[in-house]
């Protein structure tokens, strides 16, 4: 009760954690194989990373124009257990940032391998470390399956509009 007291404080204080503005904060970011000059923030840190794709194990997601109403209902049900107490499905931060637009901010694969692969791409990928500068907070691996994976995303899709 009482951590969950402070994050909310802590986030008052902090600028929203839904836009895609990749601050240039310097980070501490562990940095294993760190680049030639570590001033400059992502990009250029490790060439042969996707920053488009992330890294995980998602390749290539096929995804429909229209939705997929089976998967998006299952999505909602994993959302409510795994996600909803840490992401609202608006633009407004709460422990992560809101999901409204985040099918605008990243690709499916990007969001599937972070939703898997979470410690590695927070470790590795640009965005997901611009957001942790604003979030403060690691966020944990949910444990999804495949499927899961899948059905959330469809359902962050129907939040942003998708019929
Ligand atoms: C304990 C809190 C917490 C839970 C639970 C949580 N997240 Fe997160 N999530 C975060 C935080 C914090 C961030 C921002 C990056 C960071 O600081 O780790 C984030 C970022 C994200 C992002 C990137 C969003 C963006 O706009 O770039 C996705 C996608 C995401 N989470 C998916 C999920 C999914 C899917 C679940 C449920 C299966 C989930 N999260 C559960 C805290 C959480």
């Amino acid at each position: 009760m009482k951590k969950w007291a402070i994050i909310l404080i802590i986030g008052a204080f902090v600028a929203s954690c839904g836009g895609d503005k990749s601050s240039d904060n310097q980070s501490s970011e562990p940095a294993a194989a760190s680049g030639p000059s570590a001033t400059e923030p992502a990009k250029s840190e490790n060439p042969s990373y996707d920053p488009t794709r992330g890294s995980g194990k998602f390749t290539k997601v096929d995804v429909s124009p229209t939705l997929d109403k089976a998967m998006a209902d299952n999505g909602e049900k994993v959302y409510s257990v795994k996600c909803s107490g840490c992401h609202k499905l608006t633009d407004e931060r709460l422990v992560g940032p809101g999901w409204a637009g985040v099918t605008g901010r990243n690709t499916a694969e990007w969001i599937m391998n972070f939703s898997t692969n979470t410690a590695e791409m927070l470790d590795k990928d640009p965005k997901a470390q611009a957001q942790l500068e604003i979030c403060l907070v690691r966020m944990p691996n949910q444990n999804l399956s495949d499927d899961e994976a899948r059905h959330v995303y469809e359902f962050m899709r129907k939040n942003d509009g998708v019929k």
